[in-house]
């Protein structure tokens, strides 16, 4: 049976830490310059990005391509979507011609769907709701500096978003305490709350500096997701308290890792100083999606 990857929930604890030493493998090749094994050879992968994207899209090509695949980049503008054929059509359609797809929209339930319609695996590459591949990248930059979760305590402060909602997901599976900071208005919602098994690994609050002292890692994203453009102004005045600046993390602890998917709104949610500080790793993960996306295709397609 095809293996999806349309959540972090999609993979079980030692399915991860198997990724991970694959990821580990993908990159000290590429540090070596030895090539790979064309384990994608005559394989073509649509990547069907209704939003844009730099990291994904670049990850995701030269990882398929260093495999010996064929990465075939679609726009939703230049389909027949834009004029209206519907999702499960151009699911039919796909399912003829290729053998794996990435999809990046924005409702879950779209993904979801289109899986149904067709035979061979589906990655997320961010929904509204989820970003799986950005949160194994995260967590496998994670495994590397500290070799295991024990002594982690992550804190998310900003919007209850995709990326939150993912790190949530992701730290009940890997047994991550994790502290979580939203304004009231964008906490995280409930029915992402019902899918977590371990809730003691959690805390919540609205308040910034409440968790600081005993976080050791602080990851933030954007106030404004993608296809939010318009909240921009109501958002900031609501988030401009959340930020991640000089004054926040005076009391964090001192060897603190500071953690974004990027892109940054520069001097929005974090500053420059802390974005560009000795205490970001934030190169780190965004390098590490090439070789755990390509992990990930070795463990769907093995
Ligand atoms: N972090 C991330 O997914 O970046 P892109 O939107 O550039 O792909
Ligand atoms: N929360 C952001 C993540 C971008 C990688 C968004 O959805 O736009």
């Amino acid at each position: 049976m095809k293996r999806d990857f349309l959540n972090i929930t999609d993979l079980k604890k030692e399915e991860i830490f198997y990724t991970f030493e694959k990821a580990k493998e993908y990159k000290e090749k590429r540090k070596n310059k030895i090539p790979l094994e064309k384990i994608m050879q005559g394989k073509s992968f649509g990547l069907l990005f209704e939003k844009p994207s730099s990291r994904t899209r670049l990850s995701f090509e030269v990882g398929i391509y260093q495999l010996g695949g064929f990465p075939l980049f679609m726009s939703s503008e230049n389909l027949q979507l834009i004029r209206g054929e519907n999702i499960i059509d151009t699911a039919k359609i796909f399912n003829l011609y290729l053998d794996g797809l990435i999809i990046r929209t924005f409702q879950q339930k779209e993904v979801e769907i289109i899986s149904k319609y067709v035979d061979f695996p589906v990655i997320n590459a961010l929904t509204d709701q989820f970003h799986p591949c950005q949160v194994m990248a995260d967590f496998f930059t994670l495994w590397e500096i500290y070799k295991n979760f024990k002594n982690i305590t992550l804190l998310y402060i900003g919007d209850g978003n995709n990326i939150c909602n993912t790190l949530i997901l992701g730290a009940d599976i890997l047994g991550i305490k994790m502290n979580i900071c939203t304004p009231e208005k964008y906490k995280v919602k409930k029915e992402i709350w019902d899918m977590v098994k371990n809730k003691n690994l959690f805390n919540e609050t609205i308040e910034p500096k409440k968790f600081i002292k005993e976080s050791n890692i602080i990851y933030t994203d954007s106030w404004i997701s993608m296809g939010q453009e318009k909240e921009k102004n109501k958002r900031k005045k609501v988030f401009l308290p959340y930020q991640v600046n000089k004054q926040l993390v005076k009391n964090a602890p001192k060897k603190f890792l500071f953690m974004h998917c990027l892109p940054a709104h520069r001097n929005w949610e974090v500053t420059d100083d802390i974005l560009d500080g000795p205490n970001s790793i934030i190169l780190k993960q965004a390098e590490n999606r090439l070789f755990v996306q390509q992990a990930l295709l070795y463990f769907l397609y093995k």
